[in-house]
């Protein structure tokens, strides 16, 4: 038997300030389920909605109920903070400033969703730490989150994206006739997107210029700039699961097949009257589609600099062609989340895909550590 104190202690950071706060509990109630507690040793950190980090007792966590409805954090928990800047390797970082009662841990394994979490903004946190943190760094966060950033870099490398538009509010404030008339161009349908977002929030699909300028007002509401994308005819929904390493690696895909009034994967369909959703793992596709899958989904992993994991998300239309739709570099990690299912199906089970992805930040924390860093 393996001695306590010789244990990782890996601090789970979940919750957190954006919609998808109770989504990350589940995911997080997933992974500490799920780490080998022979060699770590789980810190529970929860963030509040108001963005107040707290420790967590696991029992709490595990008790929750599975429903994101009624997942809460505990709030009458002590208070914790990362220290911006390196402690002694795996000491003080995480410390509790009440009771002054320092808690280590060796890395983090950040379970957020969406802005404030997903988008290298905690990453940016971690990174002044020093401490090993899994996956991506702050580049490949803040790239992987901006979706017009994000195809601009796939763009480049010649990767499949669908024809789109930008549109700032300025600009649409300033010349509405300009823009409506630029965004027409792409056709109809169109989807209309918050270009820093996730979960659908804030995404509509467009069957007509009359509906469009309603469907901009939305999704102003929730950033400053904003996707238009030209839009498919019910694609079938692909995702593949990469792990980042040497080399990095894709997962079989999958598939989400969608029968909602909404007419595509929207936020009711995702979170509020799900039964029409359905997972398909793997997902039906001849051998060369698969290998075709996978080649996009790693270099999209690579081209958007992540590290660590990813979901890439793609579409196949009704011709055949592949398009990539999205990457997200902190995918859901519920009992029913696509990611550590891809991983099921692949051959790599929740308890190897957690001490794989703390070994990948292990590896690349001390790859920065030996980096020069003088002149
Ligand atoms: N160009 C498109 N053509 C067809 N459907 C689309 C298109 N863009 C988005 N969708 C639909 O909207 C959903 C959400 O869009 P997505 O870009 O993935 O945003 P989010 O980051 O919020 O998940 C997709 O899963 C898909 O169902
Ligand atoms: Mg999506």
């Amino acid at each position: 038997m393996m001695v306590p104190s010789s244990k990782l202690r890996v601090a789970v950071l979940f919750g957190g300030r954006s919609a998808e706060h109770e989504i990350s509990l589940l995911s997080a109630r997933f992974v500490v389920e799920s780490l080998d507690r022979a060699m770590y040793e789980p810190i529970l950190v929860g963030i509040t909605k108001s963005g107040r980090w707290l420790l967590q007792d696991e029992a709490g966590l595990l008790s929750a109920a599975r429903d994101p409805q009624f997942v809460t954090l505990n709030e009458a928990m002590p208070s914790v903070f990362l220290s911006p800047y390196p402690g002694q390797p795996g000491a003080t970082s995480v410390r509790c400033p009440a009771a002054d009662v320092p808690l280590a841990a060796d890395v983090i394994f950040p379970v957020l969703h969406g802005p404030m979490g997903e988008d290298g903004t905690v990453q940016g946190l971690l990174e002044l730490s020093g401490l090993p943190y899994v996956g991506a760094g702050v580049l490949g966060s803040a790239v992987g989150m901006d979706k017009d950033v994000m195809k601009r870099l796939l763009l480049q490398a010649g990767l499949p994206v669908l024809p789109y538009e930008t549109l700032r509010r300025k600009a649409w404030l300033d010349a509405p006739e300009a823009a409506l008339s630029r965004l027409t161009r792409l056709g109809f349908p169109q989807f209309v997107k918050p270009a820093n977002l996730g979960s659908s929030v804030g995404v509509s699909r467009v069957l007509a210029l009359h509906a469009l300028e309603s469907a901009l007002a939305l999704a102003f509401e929730f950033d400053d700039k904003v996707v238009v994308e030209a839009g498919l005819d019910h694609p079938r929904e692909i995702e593949c699961a990469v792990l980042g390493g040497e080399p990095a690696r894709a997962s079989r895909p999958g598939e989400i097949t969608i029968d909602h009034p909404d007419g595509f994967y929207s936020y009711a369909a995702k979170y509020v009257d799900g039964a029409g959703v359905v997972l398909k793992i793997p997902a039906d596709l001849t051998a060369e589609q698969v290998a075709s899958v996978q080649r996009l989904a790693l270099a999209t992993f690579e081209t958007l600099e992540c590290e660590g994991l990813a979901r890439v998300d793609l579409f196949l239309d009704q011709a055949g062609a592949l398009h990539v739709n999205e990457i997200n570099t902190l995918p859901g990690f519920t009992s029913v989340s696509m990611f550590p299912k891809l991983w099921h199906a692949s051959g790599i089970a929740a308890r190897e895909l957690m001490t794989l992805l703390i070994d990948d930040a292990l590896r690349r924390n001390a790859r920065k550590r030996a980096r020069r860093s003088s002149v």
